[in-house]
């Protein structure tokens, strides 16, 4: 039963610079994309999402080789060498070529994700093939029949590939820094779940978007103070994963900052965590790796777990948490009291705004 094995993803957290409206407003000074996905999609509908999806055979074809070819080839096409990425737990994968390619996994889930992004929102990260990839990535202007390439490529994913050949370019691998690494909570037996690997991409400016009205409702370019802001005010539904990530990047109030800070750990490794569903008498939290409470154990890939206590009972301070308390729909909070892996930074202690206290 395919619609039981995990599907291989990859999202895109696009970052754009822009100028903050006034200097009082002490947002940070770039915006991440967020489309608003429709409300008759099977996963997420409604939420805002960043652009992203599932990684198809097209995106570690070997025909890639032709494409990049002089400049860039395998082993590594020009990329930092992924690091070690953690392997528990091990999920069944749905059947995928990717292993018998030339087309390394680095490469492919940046190919997936850059195409997904141009399919929802019009975006191309693309580079002229043999260009000297500038600091911070430009978007590419749109091809001049966008919306006849974006319903060829949506139909066929191969498709993409012939884009970036008439185009004369590759997609701009080298802009995309590994970033995180989500598997889906469980909900219900059956439900949808993926193994999402989750990219940056720093852009100087902000391109223009083009909503495919399909896949997408609604594109937003918004800080992460703002997103945030929306989401206490019910403006905009995020998932716990959506929201820790936007959380962790209010860490950089300035896009340079975490380019330098994408650049310098694009090496060293990736955590790759499978939030466990705590119920607690008066509500629920998503366990993460490294919490007291979480359970290193292959039953919760499919499971909840409940525990006959308060959640006020199992928080207080001197206990070793990470975790995300969903107190109601828009109203999470962020406990994490241990250090991050791999250089990388983990969110502020948030516990939301006043209008929920
Ligand atoms: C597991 O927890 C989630 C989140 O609270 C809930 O939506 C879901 O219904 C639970 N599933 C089961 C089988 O208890
Ligand atoms: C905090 O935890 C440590 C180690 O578990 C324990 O030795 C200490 O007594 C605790 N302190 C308080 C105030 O509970």
């Amino acid at each position: 039963d395919s619609s039981r094995s995990w599907r291989r993803a990859a999202t895109l957290l696009l970052a754009a610079g822009h100028a903050p409206p006034s200097p009082s407003a002490a947002a940070e000074d770039y915006e991440v994309l967020l489309l608003q996905r429709t409300q008759s999609s099977s996963f997420l509908p409604g939420a805002h999402v960043f652009p992203g999806g599932v990684l198809e055979a097209a995106d570690c074809s070997t025909d890639w080789l032709a494409v990049f070819q002089p400049h860039h080839g395998p082993p590594s096409f020009g990329l930092a060498l992924s690091g070690p990425r953690e392997n528990y737990p091990e999920v069944a994968l749905a059947p995928w070529p990717g292993c018998r390619s030339l087309i390394p996994d680095d490469v492919a889930f940046r190919i997936c994700a850059i195409r997904e992004t141009f399919e929802e929102s019009g975006i191309l990260l693309l580079l002229r093939n043999g260009a000297k990839a500038p600091h911070l990535a430009r978007a590419h202007a749109p091809p001049a029949d966008l919306a006849a390439w974006r319903a060829r490529v949506k139909e066929d994913p191969g498709q993409f590939l012939q884009l970036c050949q008439r185009l004369g370019c590759v997609p701009n691998l080298w802009a995309l820094q590994e970033w995180s690494n989500w598997l889906t909570p469980f909900v219900r037996k059956g439900g949808r779940r993926f193994d999402t690997r989750f990219y940056v991409c720093c852009l100087q400016s902000k391109p223009q978007t083009f909503l495919d009205m399909l896949e997408a409702i609604k594109c937003e370019w918004i800080t992460p103070t703002g997103a945030i802001k929306k989401f206490a005010y019910e403006e905009i539904w995020l998932a716990p994963p959506q929201f820790y990530e936007i959380r962790r990047l209010k860490n950089f109030a300035s896009l340079l900052d975490l380019h330098k800070f994408c650049l310098d750990r694009s090496s060293e490794g990736c955590e790759r965590w499978l939030p466990i569903t705590l119920l607690t008498l008066d509500g629920a939290m998503q366990l993460l790796p490294g919490d007291e409470l979480y359970h290193e154990d292959k039953e919760f890939l499919e499971k909840n777990l409940s525990i006959n206590k308060k959640t006020e009972e199992i928080m207080g301070k001197n206990r070793t948490l990470h975790r995300i308390v969903l107190h109601s729909r828009y109203h999470y909070s962020i406990h994490v009291t241990i250090q991050p892996k791999y250089k990388h930074i983990y969110p502020e202690n948030f516990l939301g705004f006043k209008n929920h206290l």
